[in-house]
């Protein structure tokens, strides 16, 4: 079945409170295993960038939804393209004390690679969100 990866980011309401981290840890955990999607929540206080993998139409779905979401705004599609396998078995979240500036600088750096990208499915490792993931990694060990 065809696989999907998206990334978009956004920035938080700023009345957004870590009482709505936590709601929306506790529906992505709730709702994300039953339909699939894995891949990874970044948060650093102000901006979320979001990777989801899945079924097209699972993932299509989860971001209608997840754009509608009043808790958020300025949604920014980074990336959508097919893969061949996932780059997260899981999903999972990251977040607090995220040096400032990281997101906005990983947001920039992943709308350019997938402006690279052409539209051949991406394997394990080459996935965007893998490349997102890695960068991210390597920022935080850095720190
Ligand atoms: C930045 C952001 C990311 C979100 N990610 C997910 C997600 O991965 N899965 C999910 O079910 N809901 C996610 N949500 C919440 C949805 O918008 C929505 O509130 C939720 O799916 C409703 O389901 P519930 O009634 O089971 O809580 C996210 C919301 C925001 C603001």
């Amino acid at each position: 079945m065809a696989l999907l990866e998206l990334i978009y980011t956004s920035l938080a309401k700023p009345q957004s409170s870590a009482e709505n981290v936590k709601d929306i840890l506790e529906s992505s955990q709730r709702n994300n295993p039953s339909t699939g999607v894995t891949g990874l929540l970044l948060f650093d206080g102000d901006r979320y960038i979001q990777i989801l993998e899945g079924d097209v139409e699972n993932v299509e779905n989860l971001f209608e939804v997840i754009s509608a979401d009043p808790r958020h705004y300025g949604l920014e599609l980074l990336h959508k393209g097919p893969i061949v396998d996932r780059a997260f078995q899981t999903w999972r979240m990251a977040y607090e004390a995220l040096p400032k500036g990281l997101l906005d600088s990983l947001a920039e750096n992943i709308a350019v690679y997938s402006m690279e990208s052409d539209d051949e499915p991406l394997g394990h490792g080459e996935t965007i969100g893998a490349r997102l993931n890695g960068m991210f990694m390597d920022a935080i060990a850095a720190e």
